[in-house]
């Protein structure tokens, strides 16, 4: 094998920057201001600030006015989960549910979590079925018994592990009715389906750019301009009072040159992403018979899933194994599970999809982006029943042993 191919099929975790991201993050750090600085250059990267907001308010549906700027996702989610359950506490201390999907990315679960052990929430988690789609009767039904306790409800609009689109419009039908506000983590689906915040009826929703061509450590959540969020950093007062930190003026530049990209091009990029997805899906089921595809299936159900995603167990493998032997195979994919004290766990995803957990050990996603080729699937399916028949008598050898190891990959 040819030591040099590689293959990167981690865009969810992490997409290339692109190039017109890159020259307008180079550009901009090359000058000086602090957006909220007084004199010339200071205004100057106001306006760059304001611009962007513009941009990406516009490709998404929103108002300048509704974007609040963030350091990426992860925190986006917090100000969404923890500001929204403050601010309703204020007027209705008897609001304390918090309910939300239980195939939320940590970057929710886990704040909400924190809500329930520090500040008296109480965690409802919303079922979903064997694809990861939402049981939207069952929500309905919490909320007819419900309704007066529920604080906010949070549902991502697409799953980062098995790529299942949510039926986001009916979870705002659904609360709309008790006047219950609705956060969504878009951060998957921005750039791969149609995300438009005012048509989608939403309170909140998180983006960040590092998954959609910008660089790590800028996002935002959209906020309905009359909806109040408590701060969750305090300080100099930016971003409407709502998050204080100095703007990343040339991270906030770049992010919404990659937003419009990206938004601009899905309509031509998603098809192409789904056929390499295709392909990739079809030669594996091919090449190795006892892998099976979860999530929605991606012909019969395509607007269910992201067209980049593809996610597959392999009986009788553990995912890490997996993972590293493509990974030497120059093959870079994702088990996308968290490890606990080194100890690789089942995904809390794929167990709510109703995988058991000898089943759920042996998951691997692969994920298409902008930059992904033909080639890239072609090495996969040249080196996946090697990599398969090696992880499998590994997995023979390690029954009843669990492996430990130290370093640690968590969901993205
Ligand atoms: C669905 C989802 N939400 C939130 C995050 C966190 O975003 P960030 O990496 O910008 O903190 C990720 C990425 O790992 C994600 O996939």
């Amino acid at each position: 094998m040819n030591p040099h191919r590689s293959a990167y099929l981690d865009h969810a975790a992490t997409t290339p920057m692109s190039p017109a991201a890159i020259e307008a993050y180079a550009q901009q750090m090359a000058l000086v201001g602090n957006p909220s600085s007084l004199h010339s250059a200071g205004r100057a990267a106001r306006r760059v600030v304001e611009e962007a907001r513009e941009t990406l308010a516009a490709s998404l549906g929103a108002r300048p006015s509704e974007v609040v700027f963030t350091g990426g996702g992860t925190e986006a989610d917090n100000l969404a989960i923890k500001g929204l359950f403050w601010a309703r506490r204020v007027n209705h201390p008897e609001r304390r549910r918090i309910l939300v999907s239980a195939v939320e990315h940590h970057a929710v679960l886990d704040p909400a979590f924190w809500m329930a052990e520090h500040a008296g929430a109480e965690i409802v988690l919303l079922a979903v079925d064997s694809r990861g789609v939402l049981d939207v009767d069952a929500l309905r039904a919490e909320l007819a018994a419900h309704a007066d306790e529920v604080a906010l409800i949070s549902v991502m609009w697409a799953n980062n592990e098995v790529g299942t689109v949510q039926p986001v419009d009916d979870v705002v039908a659904a609360a709309r009715t008790y006047g219950i506000p609705v956060h969504s983590d878009a951060v998957q689906a921005v750039g791969h389906v149609p995300v438009d915040f005012a048509a989608s009826g939403l309170d909140a929703l998180t983006l960040t750019a590092h998954k959609l061509g910008g660089p790590v450590g800028v996002g935002a959540l959209l906020v309905r301009r009359a909806l109040d969020v408590t701060p969750v950093l305090h300080g100099g007062g930016q971003e409407r009072g709502i998050r204080s930190g100095t703007l990343d003026t040339a991270g906030i530049r770049a992010f919404a040159v990659a937003v419009a990209e990206s938004v601009a091009a899905r309509e031509n990029a998603a098809p192409r992403l789904a056929a390499l997805r295709d392909r990739l899906v079809a030669g594996v089921l091919a090449a190795v018979p006892s892998a099976t595809l979860r999530g929605p299936d991606p012909v019969a159900e395509a607007t269910l899933r992201l067209p980049g995603n593809a996610h597959l167990t392999f009986a009788g493998c553990e995912g890490d194994s997996l993972l590293y032997l493509l990974d030497s195979a120059g093959v870079q994919s994702s088990t996308g599970s968290a490890c606990q004290a080194g100890v690789p766990q089942p995904s809390h995803v794929l167990l709510a999809l109703g995988i058991d957990e000898d089943d759920a050990r042996g998951a691997l996603r692969f994920s298409f982006g902008a930059t992904s080729t033909e080639s890239d699937v072609d090495l996969l399916l040249e080196v996946l029943p090697d990599v398969v028949a090696r992880a499998t008598s590994a997995g023979l050898a390690s029954v009843g042993t669990r492996r430990h190891r130290s370093d640690r990959e968590v969901s993205s």
